[in-house]
């Protein structure tokens, strides 16, 4: 597994070696695919300006490796994000935040001109949904949006014992239909108390590089 992983993360580095300039500002997610893709930029890192990241994990391994990581407030434009998956659908529809930090991952690539998303093909589905899609809430609404998720007929378990960088708690939800991934991201969204979930439908990568 960690081989497809390298392997993914080596063909990230290759689509993206020849597109590196001096002001450049690289948009990074989080994860053990991302986590090689970092140990590949170090390399890289006097052709390109610096780094967002989405993460407090991926910031700590960006600055080990001498990367310079600027807050997305400070910077106008992002070139390319790249981050891994849970799941990817035929229609590049994503679940992300098995490591609960979709909510900053979707803020970084929103803002991001070129999303390219990073996986081995363990990760490709038909159709999202098997893996349990996180969702991130205020800790005081955790128990309303548990009751809410309930009534779309999903099963929601809180992640015990996590906290995601922004201080909330994450509820992981099976059971979903997940056939149309951007009605659902919107519908959840639109729960109170919900700070973001880990359907990526609104904001889908422009490129999925996939490895064996
Ligand atoms: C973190 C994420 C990750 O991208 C996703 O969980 C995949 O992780 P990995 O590369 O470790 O398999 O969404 O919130």
């Amino acid at each position: 597994m960690s081989g497809s992983k390298i392997n993914v993360a080596k063909q990230a580095i290759n689509f993206l070696e020849n597109k590196l300039s001096e002001k450049m500002i690289i948009g990074i997610g989080t994860g053990t695919t991302v986590n090689f893709f970092i140990e590949e930029l170090k390399t890289y890192k006097h052709r390109f300006d610096g780094v967002v990241s989405s993460s407090d994990r991926s910031s700590a391994i960006l600055k080990d490796a001498g990367i310079k990581v600027y807050e997305l407030n400070g910077v106008n434009d992002i070139a390319f994000y790249i981050d891994g998956a849970d799941e990817v659908s035929e229609d590049y529809s994503l679940i992300k935040g098995g490591g609960g930090a979709h909510t900053r991952e979707k803020i970084v690539a929103s803002a991001s001109n070129h999303f390219i998303c990073i996986v081995d093909k363990s990760k490709l589905v038909k159709n999202l949904g098997a893996f349990a899609l996180p969702i991130e809430v205020i800790p005081e609404s955790r128990s309303l949006v548990s009751r809410k998720i309930l009534s779309l007929g999903g099963i929601p378990t809180y992640r015990q014992g996590f906290v995601t960088d922004q201080g909330n708690q994450i509820i992981d939800v099976t059971n979903l239909d997940l056939q149309n991934p951007l009605e659902v991201e919107y519908q959840i969204n639109g729960i109170a108390g919900v700070v973001d979930n880990g359907i990526f439908a609104i904001n889908k990568p422009k490129t999925v590089l996939v490895s064996d």
